[in-house]
């Protein structure tokens, strides 16, 4: 199916790599998991992620069950964290909470190059916290686990968009300012100048378009110093660009957001988020602050590219006498309780097949076990690159690898 795939190979090895780098920088930072449910109400994203989105309005895979429920395979994962912090009570525990996740979110994109309509995400949301410091530690923590998977070259943007108090006249300008642009508009812009006037400033025609003249947010004194507090904290942290002109496709966002970018092509956002510190009350929770963000763990993947740290060793076990079927078996158990990386087994086969597939496995060494081997209780180990081999005594193997 278009959009949907199997993942298997040095892509599945390399989703497992980014996900065990942020399973340990999570743990650094002190973020927990919280696993949430792959299908909600329908009703949840469209409250939460807002029905003005490009997800809402056109990518959701929503459904009616048996039960006549409106359901929605979760496109992104932040209405879900919400919903937990509110039914779970998590802030009469502790008000501030702290959560990972790492799960498949489903949007019905048009696919492309590193857009998918089933994808993965990681991602993290600190509730019930509103300092500049939790927005600063945010963007440390995903920039610590993509630099700790290996990604050298992205790029970093931030911005604020304001609250409640001074956003609304930004809405208001920029609806003017391109009410007088209409004939210069796409369609998409056109359509959405009303309900979401900000949209037009991250359209890749007309934003481009308007960058220089559109007029730029008048942030009020608490959002001002809120966003400079930020940036100081970040100073000499990590690279990154104030860009004016960065909003975010999703409507819950108040004051922080940022995005981090890799390469040339149009999907080259691999991971974004901000603040939301309207969205729990307004779904009916404590009056929480939070911000959180996700990556897209495919393309922070192809940011990187291919692994090239130092890989395990790891051995193939060939036995090539029915008489050491057993001595090869317990071998190959001996060897991994020793934490060596084994394969073999396949004592059915003759020699030739097992060397083969020895090679194909990419081992380092094989250990051959033979008539002779199994009457002096030895193996031959051979070095699979070099070709070198030497004959040992059984119990010498795991240390000798
Ligand atoms: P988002 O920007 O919609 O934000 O998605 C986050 C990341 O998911 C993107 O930067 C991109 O890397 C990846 N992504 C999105 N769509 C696709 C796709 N079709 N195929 C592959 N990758 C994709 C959110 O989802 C927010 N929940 C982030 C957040 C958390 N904000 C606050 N907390």
């Amino acid at each position: 199916m278009r959009g949907f795939r199997d993942v298997f190979g040095a892509d599945a090895d390399n989703l497992t790599q980014l996900e065990a780098s942020a399973r340990k920088i999570f743990k650094l930072y002190s973020v927990a998991e919280l696993r949430i449910p792959t299908v909600e109400l329908k009703e949840l994203f469209v409250k939460a992620t807002g029905d003005t989105t490009d997800i809402v309005q056109k990518e959701m895979y929503a459904f009616e069950d048996a039960g006549g429920r409106l359901l929605a395979l979760r496109p992104e994962g932040t209405p879900g964290v919400a919903r937990a912090y509110i039914e779970n009570n998590f802030a009469q525990t502790s008000p501030v909470q702290r959560f990972f996740y790492i799960g498949n979110m489903f949007r019905a994109e048009r696919p492309q190059a590193g857009r998918y309509r089933e994808f993965e995400q990681i991602g993290a949301e600190f509730l019930g916290a509103a300092a500049p410091a939790t927005d600063a530690e945010a963007i440390l923590l995903l920039k610590d686990i993509i630099t700790d998977f290996g990604v050298k070259n992205y790029s970093v943007k931030i911005n604020s968009l304001g609250c409640a108090k001074c956003r609304p006249a930004y809405r208001q300008q920029l609806i003017e300012f391109f009410s007088a642009q209409k004939d210069n508009l796409c369609d998409k812009c056109l359509s959405r100048l009303q309900k979401n006037p900000l949209r037009v400033l991250d359209c890749k025609i007309d934003g481009e378009k308007f960058k220089n003249s559109v007029p730029k947010q008048q942030l009020c004194g608490a959002c001002a110093n809120h966003f400079t507090e930020v940036k100081n904290l970040l100073e000499g942290k990590i690279n990154f660009e104030a860009d004016p002109m960065l909003v975010r496709g999703l409507d819950y966002y108040t004051g922080t957001v940022f995005e981090f970018l890799a390469g040339a092509s149009a999907q080259n956002a691999i991971a974004g988020g901000g603040r939301y510190d309207t969205l729990i009350k307004s779904m009916g929770g404590a009056d929480a602050a939070a911000i959180g963000w996700a990556m897209g763990a495919e393309r922070v993947c192809a940011a990187r590219g291919q692994n090239t740290a130092a890989q395990d060793k790891k051995v193939f076990v060939v036995c090539m006498d029915q008489a050491g079927n057993k001595m090869a078996f317990n071998l190959m158990q001996t060897l991994r309780a020793a934490g060596i990386i084994t394969e073999g087994g396949l004592f059915d086969k003759n020699l030739k097949t097992q060397m083969k597939q020895a090679d194909r496995s990419r081992a380092n060494f094989a250990i051959i076990i033979g008539g002779d081997e199994v009457k002096n209780n030895t193996a031959v180990l051979k070095n699979l690159q070099s070709g070198e081999q030497k004959t040992l005594p059984i119990t010498e193997v795991a240390t000798s690898i």
